[in-house]
This record gives structure tokens, sequence and C-alpha cells, in this order.
């Protein structure tokens, strides 16, 4: 039902996409569930592609009915990995600005910096999106990374990251490709030990696999004073 209202919402922007029934759909209404679960007023993501997952977590605060609001970070290339699709970005735009324009914001830019050139050419772009974020008021409720897929990228999207994370909410960041790729899998591992006392983890082990975390709020307290400092 959910990946069938995500289609027609593409269509009606002149848009194909069809969702892979056996991972893509699996990702997209466990994403669904937790932003209702937690009713997040304020979501950051890496990593927009053509804005699925974007669209996605709009629907679900649409369903709640409430003015909550997602950032999401890309910085643009003309094509990404294997994918055959021109210029993602831009079929996120019309999409996603066509459906959800009061509540998405879209940022033209690296979160962290340009790791990443495995997947695609890397374009000219602003760098350190997420790090300006992180440096405003901490009022996220949930932190989806899945934009840089390098160890640096998810390492340090998860070490700047957890500082836009509000400390009195759920403070949970979701990593996608956490089973299938290594460098992201290595990266959570190695961050998560840094922290061991301060992350709950919960794996999802089957085709891209996902890691949920819960961070304390003293981590993020510990994280913006080092910013500060
Ligand atoms: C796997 S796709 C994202 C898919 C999307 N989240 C979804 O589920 O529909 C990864 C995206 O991350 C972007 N990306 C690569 N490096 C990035 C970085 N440093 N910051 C933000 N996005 C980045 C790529 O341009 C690409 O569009």
């Amino acid at each position: 039902m959910l990946c069938r209202r995500i289609e027609r919402i593409y269509r009606e922007s002149g848009a194909e996409m069809t969702t892979d029934p056996t991972d893509q759909q699996f990702y997209l209404s466990t994403l669904f569930t937790i932003i209702k679960a937690i009713d997040a007023r304020h979501v950051i993501e890496t990593g927009t592609f053509v804005g699925c997952s974007t669209a996605v977590m709009a629907c679900a605060m649409d369903d709640l009915n409430t003015d909550g609001v997602i950032e999401t970070i890309d910085p643009a290339p003309p094509r990404y990995g294997g994918f055959d699709v021109r210029d993602p970005v831009s079929v996120a735009n019309r999409v996603l600005m066509g459906h959800f324009a009061h509540r998405v914001i879209l940022h033209r830019g690296y979160s962290v910096s340009a790791w990443d050139d495995s997947r695609n050419e890397l374009p000219s772009a602003p760098q350190g999106i997420l790090t300006q974020l992180a440096s405003g008021q901490a009022k996220t409720d949930l932190l989806l990374i899945d934009g840089d897929h390098s160890y640096p990228g998810a390492y340090w999207d998860m070490k700047i990251g957890c500082r836009t994370l509000r400390p009195d909410g759920p403070r949970l960041i979701f990593v996608h490709d956490y089973h299938s790729i290594p460098d992201v899998r290595q990266a959570v591992r190695d961050w998560r030990m840094q922290n061991s006392q301060w992350v709950e983890l919960r794996a999802y082990r089957k085709n891209s696999g996902f890691a949920l975390m819960q961070c304390h709020p003293a981590l993020i307290m510990a994280e913006r004073l080092k910013d500060e400092g």
C-alpha cells in the first residue's frame, strides 16, 4: 500500500518509480513506521537521490497531520552509482516540491566532506551542510544516514550528526546499508565502540540492512561541547 502510494506520487509528478519488493519496500515501510511511532517533527537525511525515502517520511508526517519538517542533503551529481537516472536530485526536487513543499527543505551540498568518489563523479558543491545544521539548535528527532557510503563518510555523518539530536527527544540515528556495505558497517561499529555506554544499537542484517541507534543525551551534550570548544 505504502509503495503504491509513493509510486502514484511520482507518476503525478511525471516521474516513473518502482520500488523493489524484497529490499526497498521493507526499508521504506520501516522508516514510515518509525516516523509515525516517534511522531517525528524534525528529521535530517544525508543522501536525497530521487527523494524516495524523503517522500515516505513526508507521507508519514502528512498522516500525523503535524508540522514536521525534513531537511535532506545531497551534492546532486549528474548520475549516482549504477542507477540509470540522470540528475536524480532534480527528480527529487520536482516530486518533493510538488507534493511536500510545506515540509521538505532540500540542501545542495555535502553533509561533511566529499569523500566517496567510488559511486559518482564528485560535483562541485558546498561542503559541511550537516556541520552547519549541527551548530544550530539541537532539534532533530531522527537522523537518517544514507549519503556518503565510504568509511569516513558514514563515520563523520554519525559523529557530527548526533549533535543535531534533541537531547530530550527520541535521539535516533538510522544508518541504511549497514549490512550490504562493509565500510558503512565498520564505521557504525567503530563509532559505537567509541561510545559504547552511550549508544544502544539494533541491527537488521538482511539485504541492504540498517542500524538503528539511540544516543544517550550525555553523548549529544558532550559532542556539542566539543564543537563549541
Ligand atoms: C543511496 S542514495 C540515497 C537514497 C535515498 N536516501 C533513498 O532511500 O531514496 C545516496 C545519495 O547520497 C548522495 N551523497 C553522496 N555523498 C554525499 C554526501 N557527502 N552528503 C550528502 N549526500 C551525499 C549521492 O549523491 C546519492 O544521491
